[in-house]
Parts: C-alpha cells; structure tokens; sequence
C-alpha cells in the first residue's frame, strides 16, 4: 500500500516549494523584505526542516532518569537496551516474548520526517527511522476483540534514578484506540538522522504518533497488549483533570495551565521563535476521520 505521506515526508521534500520560493524572494532584496519574512515565518511551520541529532538527543523528557531537560541524556547511558525482548500479550494470535530482531524481521523500516509537540508547548522537527506499528500488530495477529492497545516502558531500578525516587509511578505506561495504534502515521521508531535511537530519546524502541502530545509516545518498550477495555495512560493515571488519553494535539482546546495554541520551537534556524500549533499538530487530514462526531473538549 503506497500512502501519500510516506513519500512526501522524505528530506529531499521537507521544504515545500512555497517556503523555498520566499527564502529566495527574501534574499533577493531589501524591497519588501518585511513583509517576505513575515511570509515565509507564517510559513515556516508548514515545512519540515529536522531539527539536529544534537538538538533532539540533548533536551529530553525521560522521567525514569530525572524530571530535568538535561537529565536523560546525563543519565541514560547506563540503561541495559540489549539484549531487548518485547512481551506481546492480551488479545493476539501470536503471544509471546519476541527478541526485537524477531519482531522488526521482514519489516520495512523507513524514515519519516515528523513534528513532534509536546504538551508543555515545545516542539521539534524529527527525522524518525522505524516501522509502522500496523506491521507489528498484523505479524502477531489482532484477535477481532482486541479495542485498544497497550504499552509499557522498561523499569531498570539500579541505573534510573527517577524510578529510585519514584518522581512519577512506573512502568510508564500509555495506550491507543486499535484504530489510532493501526494508522499509517504510528510508528515504532528505531532511530534517528539514520541512527540507532539515542537512550535518551528510548532506545531501543519507541512509540511514535505525530498528531498527539510527546506524552504519548512512549519510550523503552518492553511489552505491548492487546486489550478489550481503555488501558491506564501515565500522565492521565496522574493528573486526569489536565492530562486525557486521547492527548491529540489541539489548538483550541488549552491546557488548564496554559494556552496550547502556540509553540517555542526549539533550536535556531528558519523555525527559530514561537510558531502556530496546528490542528492534530498538522496531520488534519490524515487523522480527523478518527474522532468524526467526537466532542474533542469532552475527549481531550
Ligand atoms: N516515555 C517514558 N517511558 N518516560 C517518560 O518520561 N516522556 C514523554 C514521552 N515518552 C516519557 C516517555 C514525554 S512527556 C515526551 S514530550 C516525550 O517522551 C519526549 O521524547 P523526546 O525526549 O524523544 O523528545
């Protein structure tokens, strides 16, 4: 199955033409060159310009190895990320402990340029390597019961030092409606800028769904379950007032200790600054059709 995105999210395509066309407007001279910047800032959040290997794998949120920005790339080191099993439980044809190896065998890995935003109103732009989850789920066999699915970080005590102190309950755990978890757009990234993922960012393998917040997608994972019922989601178990399991990123609908309808893009560039968050953080029209007729304040 070919999908439109798949092959516009290539780097060789992260800059549409539009943007293009104004940096060299905007360089050709000094005429106008206001309201050309204005243009291309405006702009700038339609593109997909990756932020740096340096950049992603620096400023971090990785609770299980300290709540600071710069904790998990200090700390994270020491996790153990091989060997790497996953237990694949719940609703399945397949269950079963797979070695990583088994689980990623005859699958296509791909690099997908992605925004990423997080709930805190921070965003980047990340060049992932990975799988679609679709492809995993299918390889284990989806029984026609199975609603939701389920995931669970590592918990490796001895060397995480935010599970040592129990800053947040552990495992870290998250979940996605079946339909959301199958959407071409889901992946398990393995990687980043073409290597192997940093600890930091969850190596081995971690969940990737670009149209909710980076809560969402969970790092280090170690098990993956098929259920009937709505599993716990971490920051929701948490804080439920602030924190939905749906999470999907959303202008209109504010966080209630701040608005969630601009961003600090992180890192310099063309996307330097504060930018517009868009609706499902960009990806409207791949997404909307899942929460058709669905009150997006209730489900937040
Ligand atoms: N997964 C685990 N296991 N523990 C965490 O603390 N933080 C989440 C998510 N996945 C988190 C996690 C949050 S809040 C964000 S924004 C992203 O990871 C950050 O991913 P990044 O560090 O790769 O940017």
């Amino acid at each position: 199955m070919a999908y439109r995105w798949k092959n516009d999210l290539t780097r060789a395509d992260a800059t549409p033409r539009n943007l293009i066309l104004n940096r060299r407007q905007v360089m050709a001279g000094a005429a106008g060159l206001g309201a050309l910047t204005a243009a291309a800032a405006a702009r700038a959040q339609d593109a997909l310009e990756p932020n740096t290997f340096e950049e992603i794998s620096s400023y971090n949120n990785f609770y299980e190895f300290g709540t600071g920005k710069e904790d998990p790339a200090a700390n994270a080191s020491a996790m153990v990320t091989s060997p790497w099993s996953i237990k694949v439980d719940g609703l399945v044809d397949k269950p079963g402990d797979y070695a990583l190896a088994d689980l990623l065998d005859g699958l296509t890995t791909e690099e997908r340029i992605y925004r990423f935003r997080c709930v805190e109103a921070w965003s980047m732009v990340v060049p992932w390597n990975g799988v679609e989850l679709a492809d995993i789920l299918t390889k284990v066999g989806v029984k026609p019961e199975a609603k939701y699915v389920a995931f669970e970080t590592t918990v490796q005590p001895d060397v995480m030092i935010g599970v040592q102190y129990k800053v947040i309950p552990f495992p870290y755990v998250e979940g996605l409606r079946l339909d959301e978890a199958m959407h071409p757009l889901t992946m398990l990234a393995t990687g980043i800028w073409g290597q192997p993922m940093p600890n930091q960012n969850g190596a081995p393998i971690r969940l990737v769904v670009p149209w909710k917040y980076g809560f969402k997608s969970i790092k280090s994972i170690v098990r993956i379950s098929l259920l009937a019922e709505e599993p716990p989601a971490t920051w929701n178990i948490i804080n439920p007032r602030e924190y939905g399991f749906y999470s999907n990123v959303n202008p209109t609908v504010d966080h209630p200790r701040w608005s969630q309808g601009s961003e600090r893009h992180i890192g310099g560039g063309l996307f330097a600054g504060r930018i517009d968050t868009l609706m499902f953080n960009g990806y409207e029209a791949e997404v909307a059709s899942l929460y058709e007729g669905m009150d997006l304040k209730q489900f937040y």
